[in-house]
């Protein structure tokens, strides 16, 4: 079995083979996106070992049959059926928390999908954003599609949560710094990430979406399945464990848990709970 940095350095390659037929013809990030996840509603990616590639799925319904009332989604804990074409605007809550920063920088950024939802949401354009990842064809890509938005003032940083060594941020005072379903390959969670979060001189906003809310409240009605599947993937149990132990001795200071806040039902670690988290600046 191939370790998460070689299979996601083959999923985000095999991502690239898409986006290279869509750039050929569209121009707008905006567009590129939307090209790209319409593309993902009826393809699968699939891995061999040497390579990763998607193949065609079931087609998508059709515009009028996504009216229909059919997908069983969580929103802040509770499930509901909704239409197939609800969504929760994440992008726009990272905008928002955007406003005052001068730096927004996500681990485990991928080819820099959050970022740039939230750039085309209306984040702030004062602010220097940093993808930062372990591999190098997402964060390729992620410089690539930046180049498209030639306002974001975007780079991209290599980074591995195993051995945490963060950018230099010393330039910023406002720093927003998340992550979305990137803690979970930290098996036990390595803490060096909160010792890195608390040694930078500036105040700190983060945003942690990540799939605990077992870890924060056992007995919620989603929290068994979730914990299920963490334990079959070999996936994280502890981040919140550690972020309330080592991560106060540190400084680190949990103001706000959104737990289960969206999320499928039928894919439980997909159900995402929101840890903000608050570091002061070094005076
Ligand atoms: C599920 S993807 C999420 C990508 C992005 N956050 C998003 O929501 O579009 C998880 C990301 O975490 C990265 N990742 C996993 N383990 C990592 C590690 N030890 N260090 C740095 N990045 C890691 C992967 O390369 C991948 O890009």
């Amino acid at each position: 079995m191939q370790d998460w940095a070689t299979r996601y350095d083959l999923f985000w390659t095999a991502r690239t083979k898409v986006f290279d037929e869509i750039l050929a013809e569209e121009h707008s990030l905006a567009r590129v996106q939307a090209r790209f996840d319409d593309y993902e509603r009826h393809h699968q990616m699939k891995s061999d070992g040497a390579t990763s590639f998607y193949v065609e799925g079931p087609p998508p319904p059709d515009a009028i049959s996504t009216l229909e009332i059919n997908d069983q989604l969580i929103v802040a804990g509770t499930s509901i059926r909704a239409p197939a074409l609800l969504d929760f605007r994440r992008d726009r809550l990272l905008a928002r928390m955007s406003k005052e920063m001068d730096c927004v920088i996500e681990l485990g950024a991928g080819y820099g999908r959050q970022i740039f939802d939230m750039w085309l949401a209306g984040a702030t354009k004062t602010a220097r954003y940093i993808a930062c990842d372990y591999s190098r064809s997402g964060l390729a890509l992620a410089a690539r599609l930046a180049r498209l938005e030639p306002e974001l003032q975007f780079e991209t940083a290599a980074f591995d949560l195993r051995d945490p060594v963060l950018p230099n941020l010393d330039a910023y005072g406002n720093i927003l710094l998340f992550s979305a379903a990137t803690m979970i390959y930290s098996q036990p969670f390595n803490t060096d990430i909160f010792k890195a979060i608390a040694a930078i001189k500036g105040s700190v906003t983060c945003i942690f979406f990540e799939p605990f809310g077992f870890q924060v409240n056992a007995s919620a009605p989603h929290s068994k399945a979730q914990q299920l599947q963490m334990l079959a993937n070999g996936w994280n149990l502890d981040f919140y464990e550690k972020l309330t132990g080592k991560g106060a001795e540190y400084g680190l200071e949990v103001i706000a848990i959104a737990q289960d806040l969206i999320g499928a039902v039928e894919s439980p670690v997909q159900v995402l709970t929101a840890f903000v988290v608050s570091k002061p600046g070094q005076m």
